[in-house]
């Protein structure tokens, strides 16, 4: 047992310091049994792949039953995985053999809402009153309005409409109204026995996957479940008697908001909060600024991560700074280098040496970054593809992980090419693991090097200190420092994404340079107010104070 009266000062696992994470997509990482679809057996096939590249955690999409109208997030049995993937008991086996390679494996937990086929949902569609009646939201007559909330109408024996978090198929589970309007008793207050018992029925879930040997959850839509919440205040207050209740009885598990709002995440009782592309412009302005449709033309402004050097590093860091300060002793701020929503994959529009210089950025920041797979070897978004399960603009970042030159497959799987579940990418060209795992110099190994380095460093812990040096709007390089908070160790990081070499005075307090450890090829010198910093085209540089 802890001692309850220690000091908590980092209210989150020490094993978060120096985790990177790293989010799979079951359906197209590794097809075990060549039926086309990617399943947890191929992900445990895979371990070894994910162990020598240093990733600490796995984030899995939803594995669950469900008619996969949204690609699993419409789950209809929070209790079983989808037969696709396989069995509960191979989903307890990818637990215990992560667990013996040290690394955790978290699942995707929806909340917000149930698939339209999931049982609570069909009783409560029953004319006649049942348990489950109050599970969902329902207006009390089909002509009702929803309040400017989305209602579907007309599909079911009982007279009203349900509520739904995104798509048709995704009726909303009922956590109450924060302010009942007068004169609509179908808004139920939190603490209605409807929405109490919805609660329990996620605590019960939780409880059953963290038993089996989860390490946590990514939780979707964590904001939005208590409706009409203004400033989620009672949204947060849901989350903060879950996290009471993993405190006392899981301590060890770690709780991931999609939520995009670490001001509202963290103090509601998550450990750590992504940045988000619908939620962030700042995050946004990093890489896509050129929006989900990739128009890298300049019509949208340009992402800083560009070769024109037309970027405008404020845009994120005005904002981050923000989001960074109120996260201080609360939790986490996670960077992710893309995720199953962005329609463009980070490599779109961009070669080698463009990635690296956004790698080391991703990778030395604080917080936790999350690798999109594939994003380690570059892959590229598969552009003109049909809607998969609800895909839209984001099927084509959810295509196969291009594993080595087999055709027709790229080692993905053995099924006939027409029978995968999305097709790999068409270019001959694409990149693989098996041929950037053998070259000192591919994008594989610089990135499986940033992440031991991370790893190495103290200063470049997910809470030691940041500071941005020179940042100035719309000019180059950016060049931050971190550094543990006794002082004991300082790292300075200098980025320039565009075509032209830059040089700049940064101030800063001087020490001499100790090492060199990203990047020999730029040049800096320290003066008695700072650093000369001279970077060439396109590049990054890490370099140690003394
Ligand atoms: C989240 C998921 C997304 C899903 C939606 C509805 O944003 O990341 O993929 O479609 O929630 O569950
Ligand atoms: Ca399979």
């Amino acid at each position: 047992m802890s001692d309850p009266t220690a000091p908590t000062s980092r209210p989150y696992p020490a094993w978060l310091e120096d985790a990177v994470f790293y989010e799979i997509y079951p359906q197209t990482f590794y097809d075990a049994n060549g039926d086309g679809i990617g399943d947890l057996p191929g992900i445990s096939a895979k371990l070894d792949y994910l162990q020598s590249l240093g990733v600490d955690a796995l984030w899995l999409n939803p594995c669950f039953v469900s008619p996969f109208e949204d690609a699993g997030y419409d789950v209809s049995d929070y209790y079983q995985v989808a037969p696709r993937y396989g069995t509960n008991a191979d989903l307890e086996a990818l637990f215990a053999e992560a667990r013996g390679r040290g690394i955790r494996v978290f699942l995707d937990l929806v909340p917000g809402h149930t698939s339209w086929q999931h049982p609570w949902f069909k009783a409560s569609a029953r004319h006649e009153r049942n348990e489950y009646s109050d599970w969902f939201i329902w207006t009390d007559r089909v002509w009702a309005p929803a309040e400017g909330m989305r209602a579907i109408t007309g599909l079911s024996e009982r007279d009203g409409g349900f509520i739904i978090n995104f798509f048709a198929c995704q009726p909303a589970l009922n956590y109450g109204f924060a302010n009942p309007e007068p004169g609509h008793p179908w808004q139920q207050p939190v603490d209605a026995p409807g929405p109490r018992a919805v609660r329990q029925a996620m605590k019960d879930v939780m409880r059953f996957w963290l038993d089996r040997g989860a390490a946590g959850f990514r939780v979707d839509m964590a904001g939005s479940l208590v409706k009409q919440d203004p400033g989620r205040r009672e949204t947060a207050r849901l989350w903060r008697e879950m996290r009471a209740w993993l405190d006392a009885e899981y301590p060890d598990a770690v709780l991931i908001a999609e939520w995009g709002k670490p001001s509202e995440s963290l103090p509601a009782g998550f450990h750590m909060d992504f940045l988000l592309h619908f939620a962030q412009a700042g995050y946004t302005s990093l890489f896509r600024k050129g929006g989900d449709d990739g128009q890298w033309d300049g019509r949208y402004g340009w992402s800083f991560f560009d070769r024109s050097g037309h970027g405008n590093i404020r845009e994120f860091l005005d904002e981050y700074l923000r989001d960074y300060a109120t996260a201080q002793g609360r939790g986490l701020i996670c960077i992710p280098s893309g995720n199953h929503d962005m329609g463009q994959r980070l490599a779109e529009g961009r070669e080698t040496a463009d990635l690296l210089c956004a790698w080391v950025f991703l990778l030395t920041m604080p917080g936790v970054p999350f690798i999109y797979y594939g994003d380690e070897i570059g892959m590229r978004t598969v552009h003109g593809l049909p809607s998969k399960e609800g895909g839209y603009q984001r099927t084509g970042a959810r295509t196969p992980m291009q594993w080595d030159n087999a055709l027709p497959n790229a080692g993905f799987s053995t099924a006939a090419a027409d029978a995968l579940y999305l097709p790999i990418h068409p270019d001959a060209a694409r990149p693989t693991v098996a041929d950037q795992i053998n070259d000192r110099g591919s994008l594989l190994n610089r990135v499986r090097s940033l992440i031991a380095l991370r790893k190495a460093h103290p200063a470049l812990a997910a809470s030691a200190e940041f500071r941005p040096l020179y940042a100035e709007a719309g000019k180059l390089p950016f060049v931050y420092e971190r550094r543990t908070h006794d002082g004991s160790e300082r790292i300075l990081v200098a980025l320039n994404p565009s075509a032209a070499a830059v040089t700049a005075d940064v101030p800063g307090e001087p020490g001499p340079l100790a090492e060199t450890l990203y990047g020999a090829d730029a040049a800096i010198t320290a003066h008695d107010r700072g650093w000369q910093v001279h970077l060439p085209a396109v590049s990054a540089a890490i370099y140690r104070v003394a």
